[in-house]
């Protein structure tokens, strides 16, 4: 069956739609644009268009999983916020329920569950990806919810990471890492209903979400 990867045009949406079919997982790459698509087909990935502003209900048609990696991104303001991550992330999530989707992985972020002890400027996106992950958990369909920590410039994976940021005290990770850690979690489906923080570390992925 077919995972449906929103974000897939994004910094970690690309690693993992490309890692994803590497390991042989049937991906469709959700893009907003036509002029994105050659990127994908060219790895023999299928797309479709499709926008959480706009119109999606086609885009999970056939798909038994959905990845949530999209985002407003760092330089659009609070309205953005409230509308992609978090009205975005809840329609989605609606509209897999209804479609009876097996399993929902959100790309969720650190500390999201505690707002207002993140710096002033991220309070709305964190409130905003908190209320998207309670819909998410409260809802009736087996999800996991990846809680990365803040992303490096760095774009490579280690492979090295670890699920207990408390014990570190730089808490970021490459988004190569986070899309190592988002395939692993597809092609495990016995993870479910579980919040995984992560941050890079010293544990190989495989291992650290065994
Ligand atoms: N930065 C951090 O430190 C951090 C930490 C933890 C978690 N995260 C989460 O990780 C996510 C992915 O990170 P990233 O670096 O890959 O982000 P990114 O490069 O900005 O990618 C975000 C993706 O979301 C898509 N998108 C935006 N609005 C959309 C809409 N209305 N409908 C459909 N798709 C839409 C974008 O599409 P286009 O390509 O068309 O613009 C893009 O492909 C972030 O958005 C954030 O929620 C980030």
């Amino acid at each position: 069956m077919t995972v449906l990867i929103i974000g897939a045009n994004g910094r970690v949406g690309r690693q993992l739609c490309e890692l994803a079919a590497e390991a042989g997982i049937d991906v469709r790459a959700m893009v907003r644009h036509r002029a994105e698509e050659p990127l994908f087909q060219e790895q023999g990935i299928e797309t479709v268009q499709a926008d959480l502003e706009g119109d999606m209900e086609h885009a999970m048609d056939g798909c038994d999983q959905v990845v949530f990696a999209a985002g407003s991104g760092p330089h659009t303001g609070s309205d953005r916020t409230l509308l992609v991550d978090l009205h975005g992330a809840v329609r989605a999530i609606q509209l897999a329920e209804d479609k009876g989707i097996s399993r929902f992985i959100m790309l969720s972020a650190l500390r999201a569950e505690d707002p207002l002890t993140a710096p002033e400027k991220l309070r709305p996106y964190m409130a905003a990806k908190y209320a998207a992950d309670l819909v998410l958990a409260r809802s009736a369909m087996p999800h996991v919810i990846l809680a990365p920590g803040r992303f490096t410039d760095d774009e490579e994976a280690s492979g090295l990471v670890s699920t207990a940021p408390e014990q570190h005290h730089d808490i970021t990770i490459s988004r190569g890492n986070v899309a190592q850690a988002l395939a692993v979690i597809l092609r495990r489906p016995e993870l479910v209903d579980r919040r995984i923080p992560l941050v890079d570390g010293d544990t190989p992925v495989e291992q650290a979400l065994s």
